[in-house]
């Protein structure tokens, strides 16, 4: 190599232009994707969830079977205690005949996929804006605190759970808890201990049924008008 083509090699090296990098961020989640149970060694559908299988599975043309990821995942993690081990991710993606790796992006990226094992009630408490504001960090240290010895438990915080009208709120496997107090959070933990199904939706102190105001209607307060009303009398 001539001397001026080194020097030219040298300097296109030190010129590479650096690529800035995010800070990581800690977590507590596991995100490689390794067997984290020797004793699941097999998974495949039972016969029911088989069946369930194939029709959610017919439900997407031809070519587009990866669309049922999301449905097929729940589906196997509801089948093997609420969790997803490698086994059962591995199945879904040769179910349906797509690459491993988008599973496994999809497993990892929503938190409703437990990629570890869990306690029989999988609680996740909602600290964001609406909930935090309304005592959400309180109740979620709360819950955290007084689960932390009992492995029928595990608690989780979590961003928006789409219940914020009713915060705070916590949802422990699909049921939600809204409208929170510490003592009504207790009471549902002892309850379930318990062998109880507590009350789901608001809790009973807030008066509320649904997600109504609090202090009662603002709007669509006077009977509906009846057909006709502002239409030309003419039509
Ligand atoms: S902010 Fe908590 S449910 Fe939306």
């Amino acid at each position: 190599m001539s001397l001026s083509r080194g020097f030219n090699l040298v300097r296109s090296l030190t010129s590479v232009r650096r690529l800035t990098t995010s800070t990581p961020r800690l977590s507590d989640k596991l995100f490689v994707h390794r067997n984290t149970d020797p004793d699941v060694d097999k998974f495949e559908w039972n016969a029911e969830n088989k069946k369930k299988a194939e029709e959610i599975t017919s439900i997407y043309p031809e070519g587009h079977k990866a669309g049922a990821i999301m449905p097929l995942l729940d589906l196997a993690q509801r089948q093997h205690d609420n969790w997803l081990p490698l086994k059962a991710m591995n199945f879904v993606a040769d179910y349906l005949k797509v690459p491993r790796m988008r599973v496994y992006e999809v497993a990892t990226f929503y938190t409703m996929y437990n990629r570890q094992p869990v306690g029989k009630y999988f609680v996740q408490v909602c600290t964001t804006t609406p909930c935090m504001l309304r005592g959400g960090d309180d109740l979620f240290h709360h819950v955290k605190e007084i689960c932390k010895d009992d492995k029928l438990f595990t608690v989780i915080e979590v961003e928006c759970l789409g219940a914020c009208v009713n915060a705070p709120m916590l949802q422990i496997n699909d049921d939600y808890y809204e409208d929170l107090t510490l003592d009504e959070a207790t009471q549902i933990i002892n309850d379930l201990r318990a062998g109880k199904k507590p009350k789901i939706g608001p809790a009973a102190s807030s008066g509320r049924q649904n997600c109504e105001p609090k202090g009662g209607l603002t709007s669509l307060t006077s009977p509906p008008p009846g057909p006709g009303f502002k239409v030309r009398p003419d039509l």
